[in-house]
């Protein structure tokens, strides 16, 4: 892996935790307001982010190579209804891919073709990430549309 890949990876690793604090925030945030269900989907929400990260790290860590752990700032968003979040969550994961798709054009044109099969895994789980994120948005309209709110903290707390 080039010096130019690996640091772009030591920033990924930073923007999945980041990715996770957002997600801790949002649950918070449902949590706050007595919704448990949507409370815990964004926690295991959260804690794969973690694992996006540990598995970035695992993957410089068998080449041999360092990272830094980068700081991470807290999430500044504020939300103003239970709708926001789950919009913002699938804006943020359209930029997580995009993120992606650049790491493994890096790869594709460094010739790393170790990085680029390792990088084909979050591919595939940026299709599962967004889908999921709209999915999410999709049962907040159709619940709220037919029996509201707490029939839809109920069937996010099904994950
Ligand atoms: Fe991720
Ligand atoms: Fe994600």
């Amino acid at each position: 892996m080039t010096e130019n890949l690996r640091k772009l990876v030591e920033v990924q690793i930073n923007k999945e935790l980041w990715s996770a604090y957002l997600y801790l925030d949002i649950a918070r945030f449902y949590a706050a307001h007595g919704l448990a269900g949507t409370h815990s989907w964004f926690k295991k929400q959260a804690h794969e982010e973690v694992e996006h990260a540990e598995k970035f790290a695992n993957f410089l860590h068998e080449l041999g190579l360092d990272y830094q752990v980068l700081p991470i700032a807290g999430p500044e968003k504020t939300f103003k209804d239970f709708r926001e979040p789950l919009v913002f969550q699938l804006e943020h994961e359209k930029v997580v891919t995009s993120l992606i798709h650049n790491l493994m054009k890096v790869a594709k044109e460094e010739n790393d073709y170790a990085s680029e099969e390792f990088l084909r895994w979050y591919v595939s789980e940026q299709v599962e990430e967004e889908a999921n994120a709209a999915e999410a948005i999709g049962l907040y309209d159709f619940y709220m549309e037919k029996e509201g709110i707490m029939a839809f903290d109920h069937r996010m707390g099904k994950r």
